[in-house]
């Protein structure tokens, strides 16, 4: 009898023990949500108004990063490109009235987004009319000027709209092709120029059915449609923000963190340096320790060097790895987003498999937050998130989700 109690004694201390044991090993490899990556891309945490990034939540954990492109650099671009437009035009064929003022229209985007702030301040400040203001508005905006085909010219903003559709979406391309037709009415050949801060917007101005012929329009993304428009002499130029170092770098980020690479490593291998794979990606990758962020670099597209962004070229340093498969929930703020369905989702969905990135994608309607952030669910089933929200001030309410 006596035997037999030390017996299940025994046993059950050493079960005890086993079971501890099991216990602890589970726990330590147990990684909670809140410490999975968390990568923020196209729309970056921001103040919609001061256009301040929020480095409270860019330092939610040590895994959060933001990848994008170097809008203030691509402002620039745009505006040089246009510069260079006209310093090589005509006055006599691009000043349609001859009252020796070069006219112009701008469609915006999202007043609330530093992508749309920083165009609107790179073609005002390139074309002198530039006040401080990145509102839409001509009073927050002066008379400017440029060197046209030799000739120094007043430049003019006609008009300028945010471009919001009718159901609160914004960067809308329907809105500007409503906003063009009626330009085209009330400013007639008052109107020289049109600009645009994405292509979305640019071939929705060229929609309006009175769209004054010939009239040449600048576009931004360098989207297929925009491309094979320069191409065709529709469109006069645009901008690559490098939608594939961009998608790529999204994606490499998050192997990099779930190989559990650290420091610098996370931003390097397979950006700037080969990975334990080969894969680096071709095109510069900034890196702004500062803000956390991973910048492409912009380039100006028009009808010298269009064939260069023709679709199909994909980036040739990125090859199939035999890493571990990792699953990644994405959201995107609006499934009628131009750029993000035609550029961006495209190169996510060619580069992940290559990284054995098994990506879900959730879209949302881009007017309210909740048409994500209710997609933004399952979330014990991922390894890391990468992040597209509505508004550029939300990035906390995916954290929340994450903190449980
Ligand atoms: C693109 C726009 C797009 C926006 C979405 C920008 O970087 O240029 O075309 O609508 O991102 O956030
Ligand atoms: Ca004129």
């Amino acid at each position: 009898m006596k035997k037999v109690m030390v017996a299940t004694l025994l046993v059950a201390l050493v079960c005890t023990s086993l079971f501890a044991q099991g216990g602890a090993e589970a726990a330590a490899s147990v990684v909670t949500n809140a410490q999975k990556p968390v990568i923020f891309f196209n729309r970056q945490p921001s103040d919609p108004v001061s256009g301040v990034i929020d480095m409270e939540v860019m330092n939610w954990n040590d895994k959060t990063y933001y990848v994008g492109f170097d809008a203030a650099g691509g402002g620039a671009v745009q505006g040089q490109l246009v510069v260079d437009y006209l310093a090589t035009a005509d006055p006599a064929v691009i000043d349609r009235n001859g009252d020796g003022i070069i006219g112009y229209v701008l469609c915006i985007g999202d007043v609330g987004h530093n992508d749309s702030k920083a165009r609107t301040q790179g073609v005002r400040e390139a074309l002198g009319t530039w006040t401080g203001s990145t509102d839409p508005g001509v009073e927050n905006t002066k008379e400017g000027s440029a060197v046209v085909g030799g000739t120094e010219m007043k430049v003019v903003e006609l008009d300028s709209r945010a471009m919001t559709g009718t159901d609160g979406t914004t960067w809308n391309a329907n809105a500007a092709t409503d906003a063009m037709g009626g330009w085209a009415t009330r400013l007639g050949d008052q109107i020289d120029m049109v600009i645009s801060n994405n292509d979305g917007m640019a071939m929705g101005c060229l929609q309006a059915s009175n769209y004054p012929a010939g009239v040449p329009i600048f576009g931004y993304d360098a989207n297929a449609d925009a491309i094979e428009a320069i191409g065709a002499g529709i469109l006069t130029g645009t901008v690559s923000q490098n939608v594939d170092a961009q998608a790529t770098a999204t994606l490499q980020v998050i192997r990099n963190l779930l190989d559990g690479l650290t420091g610098d490593a996370v931003v390097t291998a397979g950006i700037s340096e080969p990975d334990q794979y080969g894969n680096k990606i071709s095109a510069d990758v900034e890196y702004l320790p500062e803000t956390k962020a991973l910048l492409a670099q912009n380039t100006g597209v028009n009808s010298s060097n269009w064939q260069q962004y023709a679709e199909g070229s994909r980036d040739q340093g990125i090859k199939q790895t035999d890493a571990e498969t990792k699953r990644v929930l994405l959201t995107i703020y609006n499934s009628g987003d131009n750029f993000l369905s035609s550029s961006y989702i495209p190169a996510l969905n060619y580069y992940a498999p290559l990284l054995n990135i098994d990506l879900t994608i959730v879209q949302g309607d881009g007017q309210n937050e909740s048409s994500c952030l209710d997609r933004f669910t399952n979330l014990n089933s991922f390894d890391a998130y990468a992040i597209n929200m509505v508004r550029t001030n939300s990035g906390r309410d995916y954290l929340d989700r994450l903190q449980y």
